[in-house]
């Protein structure tokens, strides 16, 4: 672990750098003035309960979503301000894993890697071959290149996403939800790749997950959102070992604590009793 690793780290540890963001749908906020910073190559976990924002975080980051205040900058760059063409080269230093993996169920595993090479480069044919198959090889399918999406396994699948994601080399890859519905083993399989390709390529990660357990083992660097801001961040081991509150709650699961349900129920003799 590494001490630098903090929020306090100086700029030109961050990849990322967000400042006071304000942000909703709708007039209800989903971020009040929140800040927070992405170590450059690091795996970064981004924990909080359902509904907190977290992937609406991931779309702020890619520029999909524009903030209602403050900034967003990656690698020197404001992604808030970005339009058009220069938004659009921003986004392809970015890969994402979206959840339930989302293949392209006409398309074979090698050409569901292949697309956004085919989609966003002229390379030639032979070329895109050769990335694919490095891809495929990084990721443990290379046998697997002619499988369709319907014969892969879960687990697999979230793989033929990850090689995907990477496809174009991107600096930073971001997570959403990577760990949803697998087994045990999947799972791993899963974490240890996240991190093996985090460091090989000298890549930034960001995981978005709402399992405790598995975002405290693969992260550097952990936040906790909830209540329109962050409500926690340090090492794995800081949140770990956290005296505060609401990261207690949250890390031990309490269903009851100072963080509140969002939405509250009737006490449950009550809604059982027919009167
Ligand atoms: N496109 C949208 N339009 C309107 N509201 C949205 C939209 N996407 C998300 N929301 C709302 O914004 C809030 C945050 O959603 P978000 O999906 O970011 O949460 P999350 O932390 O990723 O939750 P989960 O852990 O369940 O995936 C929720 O209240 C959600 O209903
Ligand atoms: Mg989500």
């Amino acid at each position: 672990m590494n001490a630098r690793t903090t929020n306090n780290s100086s700029a030109e540890d961050a990849l990322i750098t967000i400042e006071n963001l304000e942000f909703g749908f709708s007039r209800e906020l989903i971020f009040k003035g929140m800040s927070l910073i992405i170590p450059r190559g690091k795996v970064t976990a981004i924990m909080g309960p359902s509904g907190c924002g977290k992937s609406t975080l991931l779309g702020l980051i890619g520029g999909r979503l524009k903030p209602k205040r403050g900034s967003i900058n990656f690698a020197g760059r404001r992604v808030d301000k970005a339009r058009g063409k220069n938004l659009y080269a921003l986004r392809r230093e970015m890969g994402m894993l979206f959840q339930n993996s989302a293949l392209l169920t006409d398309l074979d595993t090698f050409e569901n890697i292949a697309f956004p090479l085919r989609e966003q480069t002229a390379l030639p044919e032979e070329i895109i071959r050769i990335i694919v198959k490095m891809k495929l090889e990084l990721v443990g399918l290379r046998g697997a290149a002619e499988l369709q999406p319907a014969e892969l396994s879960g687990g697999m699948a979230r793989r033929v996403a990850l090689a995907r994601a990477i496809a174009l080399d991107p600096r930073l890859v971001m997570y959403d939800e990577p760990f949803v519905g697998l087994d045990p083993i999947s799972m791993g399989v899963i974490v240890k790749l996240i991190r093996e390709l985090n460091d090989a390529l000298s890549l930034t990660s960001v995981v978005v997950t709402h399992d405790v357990q598995e975002g405290l083992s693969i992260a550097d660097y952990v936040y906790i959102l909830g209540d329109q801001n962050v409500l926690g961040h340090g090492t794995a081991s800081e949140i770990q070992n956290s005296e505060d509150p609401m990261v207690r709650q949250f890390i031990q699961g309490l269903p009851d604590g100072p963080v509140p349900y969002q939405y509250p129920a009737n006490p449950y003799a009550d809604d059982l009793r027919h009167d």
